[in-house]
């Protein structure tokens, strides 16, 4: 049996998307596993005048997937209680505190507080400023606070932010979200590299030939229009997520697994991260947008057609860009990173392209050459939906003769694994509750990663000419393709061919 955690959640939000379909399942799940007993209960706040029984039916009917039994169910909803809020309303964090004391002692929380803060960020000043003056923060057990991205829009609004809370909370209570270090593989790819030697020792620029990241997805913006139009592909995921996996992918070897040595080796992989210049960010970087187009017989609506989007907009839902990395270990190596809506599938992966051998020694021989080069080999880390890794090796086919061919070794995590292995944001709420902040993001990981994004992105708004566009259904504008071969390489991942040669994408 695991340790009884002990808290009192305050869901600023509590009404939202994210609360529903996030956070109530993930506490779930904690619930069942029974890391939250008896000992917990959730305050759920947000405008909406809500009763507690209503509010209980939301959080139940958020749980249908996983199937709770009637007990279960009446149970787990007993801990949740809702309080209609105005942030910027003092009276409601009277009512809000009276609440909390009343919980803390029904429930024996011990004064231990987590409040999650998943609203857009203009509220969050007011509201830590509250928690502090209505006494809100305990004295007597931990204080905590969870904050959703966006964590600012660019650097100069995530600096303010980041004063208002750190004029409430030191940085060791402040869990800032990126749920992509919550998953599994992103957390493996520690696992990976300093688990074994034979990737460690070549883990460099004398071996490694390009890294490529790929984080596909295959829906448009839905009902998000417009928070994505006002944001883009570059702030949305660039800014945070890619750059963490492109952190995890170049930083040194820590000293120990431990949050401290792995935030310092990720800050400084982050700060030698090369900061373009206007003209190095506009070649360095491409930008696309989709059009309508057709997956077999799928339609799909192109952006500007997207309710709550501008009709001129010129917001990038994707990007395809090259970093560079001036040090020791990776100077010379290109890390090319992609992500966009409506590309053809929703997938994440990484690909860790090695450099060819120096000589080909069969070279009369070979049958799947470059450049008369034996293919090269390639490490990929499958982040989603499917799990594992997969290692690209020659061999020589069976048979006369010595055609050399490439035979991949390929492990995934199997779907029952994957189903029961805990779900990004029950990891990182259960590393809040354990106050480990290793899979949160320090605030000078996050604002060396607005500066990265902040010089393209003036670039871009400098940059007068047509944004490219691209079919939804593909991986993203020529230009995309483009950017990496005038470096004489290419994407690894092109699941856009099989469509193409099945006729099924136009
Ligand atoms: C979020 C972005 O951070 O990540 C979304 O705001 C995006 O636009 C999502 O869809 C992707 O996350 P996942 O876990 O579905 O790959």
């Amino acid at each position: 049996m695991f340790e009884q955690q002990v808290a009192l959640f305050t869901i600023f939000g509590g009404t939202g998307d994210l609360a529903k379909r996030k956070l109530y399942p993930s506490l779930f799940r904690l619930y069942r596993k029974g890391h939250l007993q008896e000992h917990f209960a959730i305050i759920g706040t947000a405008r909406r005048e809500w009763t507690d029984d209503y509010y209980r039916e939301i959080v139940a009917e958020s749980l249908t997937s996983l199937t709770p039994t009637e007990e279960e169910l009446a149970d787990f909803t007993s801990h949740f209680y809702y309080q209609s809020h105005n942030v910027n309303d003092t009276d409601h964090y009277i009512h809000l505190k009276k609440l909390a004391t009343e919980l803390d002692e029904r429930y024996q929380l011990k004064g231990n507080r987590i409040f999650y803060l998943a609203m857009a960020p203009n509220f969050f000043g007011t509201i830590v400023n509250h928690l502090e003056s209505e006494k809100i923060i305990t004295e007597s057990g931990y204080n905590r606070v969870i904050i959703e991205k966006p964590f600012g829009t660019d650097y100069a609004s995530a600096e303010k932010l980041n004063e208002e809370i750190r004029a409430v909370f030191a940085e060791d209570q402040i869990f800032r979200i990126d749920h992509y270090l919550g998953k599994e593989m992103i957390q493996n790819i520690s696992a990976v590299r300093f688990g074994n030697n034979i990737f460690e020792s070549l883990w460099n620029n004398r071996y490694i030939e390009n890294i490529q990241v790929t984080l596909a997805e295959d829906l448009g913006v839905e009902e998000r229009g417009g928070y994505y139009d006002q944001s883009g592909a570059l702030k949305d995921m660039v800014q945070n997520h890619i750059l963490q996996v492109v952190a995890l992918l170049a930083m040194e070897v820590p000293n120990l697994f431990s949050e401290k040595s792995i935030r310092e080796e990720k800050i400084k992989a982050l700060n030698a991260i090369r900061l373009y210049d206007e003209e190095e960010a506009n070649r360095c970087f491409v930008r696309g947008q989709y059009t309508a187009g057709n997956v077999g017989t799928q339609s799909y609506k192109g952006y500007l057609e997207e309710e709550n989007v501008e009709t001129q907009s010129r917001t990038e839902t994707f990007v395809a860009g090259k970093f560079l990395i001036d040090n020791f270990r990776w100077q010379g190596v290109p890390f090319y990173v992609r992500t966009g809506k409506q590309m053809t599938t929703k997938a994440a992966r990484i690909n860790v392209v090695f450099k060819p051998t120096p000589v080909n020694i069969f070279r009369d021989e070979v049958t799947c050459v470059k450049n008369n080069q034996l293919p090269q080999n390639v490490l990929t880390i499958y982040i989603q939906p499917t799990e594992g890794f997969s290692l690209t090796l020659n061999g020589k086919e069976i048979g006369p003769g010595f055609d050399i061919n490439p035979v991949k070794l390929d492990y995934r995590n199997t779907t029952e694994m994957v189903e029961n292995s805990p779900e990004a944001y029950e990891k990182l709420l259960l590393d809040a509750l354990n106050g480990d902040a290793t899979n949160f993001t320090h605030w000078d990981e996050v604002a060396q990663s607005w500066r990265i994004v902040d010089v393209i992105r003036a670039a871009w708004d400098q940059n007068t000419d047509p944004i490219p566009t691209y079919a939804a259904g593909t991986m993203g504008p020529k230009e995309a393709f483009d950017l990496i071969e005038k470096d004489g390489h290419e994407w690894v991942w092109r699941p856009d061919d099989w469509y193409r040669e099945n006729n099924l994408l136009s």
